[in-house]
């Protein structure tokens, strides 16, 4: 039977019913909703509105149907509407009439907003866990590929040599954007909306802030309306998720690129790759294409949300029931993709003769500019005479650092310059040793770096998330 049904005469019609359900999607917050209702009857209870006899038994009866939901014994009947009528009904089965005094005060709009940021607590942790794995792979490639050279591009043309560690931890940080902005999510969900009742905040004086210390928030929402109707931390979420998989999704890319024939830098795994049902020469990296291709899905989710949101007057309105099925989506994608995508990482083979081969003498070009800078050229000039070398070299058919001395002088280079071993890809890479570049000693530093913030991250949900 609806909660509600006592203002009705008719029966609802039966497809109306299922369509007006979510127990189906919201049953995932069982545990949130016997701890909320827990932590209201405990504060009815602290105002004297029930009686520490009828917490007691209030308490019982949670309880005990916490202990059903953790061992999966909790039956849902046909006629539970959502996970608040389910753990209502169940309640009355097991205490008998006193259930019907937990309600006072509370509605199922107050009680949903809670459940659902409880519940978005209560997973960022293992969320930011999985991010941490990824970051810990990445770093342990930087650290098992450390000295090894390829081209890094720009317009997908190649443009300079880097460490591939250094490519490896490009990934890491917008990893570590995603952790920092995990922790910001998980900041502005932490504001308690229980005591805000349907709309018009609760007729009975219960301290918020206890109940929001008891319930673990930081602090409580200031506006019964906004409470009600504030999903700014699922469209967070969301956003973290998007970005996250966004982050994702371009390493799947520069995996995928890289194991074509036509790049060969590096060999995926017989675990981690899939076959042709037709065509036995192939190897496919169906997992980094499908962290690619579910990212659109993610990016989808996200959007989907921001359209529900949009048209609502403020307050509850039933189409903020279409919230949550869209952030148990994204939870369940990244905490399944990220450690697949981590040990593919890990197992991932790669071929330094064919990324040295890629290193071509043009890719020296701009090392050649600042050579003459530091002969006192400017460097506009400079950029003019190199690239009237790397057209002559080119028409010439040969390599940049293949160009004879006559020909140097003529173009206006010094002939000297050429001497100082200016087209090796390591003295290029050493020339980039300030802070955040590829040089060997800065990559080293950026190494530590990272090592320093995978400690600090896991210090943030005071242990949840190790
Ligand atoms: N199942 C609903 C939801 O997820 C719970 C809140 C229902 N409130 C109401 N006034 N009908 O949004």
């Amino acid at each position: 039977m609806a909660l509600w049904s006592g203002r009705f005469s008719g029966k609802m019609d039966p497809a109306a019913w299922y369509f007006n359900a979510s127990i189906g999607i919201d049953q995932r917050m069982a545990l949130e909703d016997v701890l909320g209702s827990l932590a209201w009857a405990s504060q009815l209870a602290a105002i004297g509105v029930i009686s520490q006899n009828e917490f007691k038994q209030m308490e019982m009866g949670l309880t005990t149907i916490q202990s059903e939901f953790e061992n999966d014994l909790f039956d849902i009947q046909p006629g539970d509407e959502d996970i608040h009528s389910a753990v209502e009904r169940r309640l009355y089965e097991l205490i008998g009439e006193t259930a019907g005094k937990l309600h006072t005060g509370r509605s199922r709009n107050d009680q949903v907003a809670t459940d659902f940021r409880l519940w978005v607590l209560n997973h960022i942790p293992a969320i930011c866990n999985v991010i941490t794995q990824m970051q810990q792979s990445l770093l342990k490639r930087a650290e098992a590929d450390f000295g090894l050279v390829f081209p890094a591009y720009t317009h997908l043309q190649r443009a300079q040599p880097v460490l591939v560690s250094h490519w490896w931890l490009s990934t890491f940080w917008a990893l570590e954007r995603d952790q920092q902005r995990w922790q910001a999510v998980y900041k502005n969900t932490s504001f308690l909306p229980l005591g805000s009742a349907a709309v018009a905040g609760s007729g009975f004086a219960v301290d918020r802030f206890s109940l929001a210390e008891q319930l673990g928030f930081e602090s409580i929402s200031q506006n019964s309306i906004d409470a009600v109707s504030d999903r700014d931390f699922a469209a967070e979420f969301l956003f973290a998720a998007s970005m996250t998989a966004v982050h994702l999704s371009k390493l799947a890319e520069g995996v995928i690129l890289f194991s074509t024939r036509e790049f060969d830098y590096l060999a995926l795994d017989d675990a981690f790759a899939t076959g042709s049902s037709l065509m036995p020469q192939k190897k496919n990296p169906d997992v980094f294409e499908l962290a690619r291709g579910k990212t659109g899905s993610m990016i989808g989710l996200l959007t989907g949300l921001l359209t529900t949101l949009k048209g609502l007057p403020s307050t509850y309105d039933k189409d903020l029931q279409e919230d949550k099925a869209p952030v148990f989506a994204a939870y369940d994608y990244l905490t399944v993709v990220i450690p697949v995508l981590a040990g593919a990482l890990d197992s991932v083979t790669l071929k330094p003769e064919n990324m040295e081969k890629a290193i071509d003498s043009t890719m020296f070009a701009t090392d050649l500019a600042d050579a003459l800078v530091r002969e006192g050229i400017p460097f506009r000039e400079a950029h003019g005479l190199v690239a009237k070398a790397v057209r002559t070299a080119l028409a010439d058919g040969i390599g940049l650092d293949q160009l004879s001395r006559e020909k140097l002088v003529e173009l206006g280079i010094p002939a000297k310059l050429m001497d100082k071993d200016l087209f090796s890809a390591e003295v290029s890479i050493n020339h980039k040793n300030l802070p955040g570049g590829t040089g060997i000693q800065a990559v080293r530093k950026q190494m530590d770096q990272a090592a320093w913030c995978i400690n600090q991250n896991k210090k943030f949900f005071g242990g949840k998330n190790e």
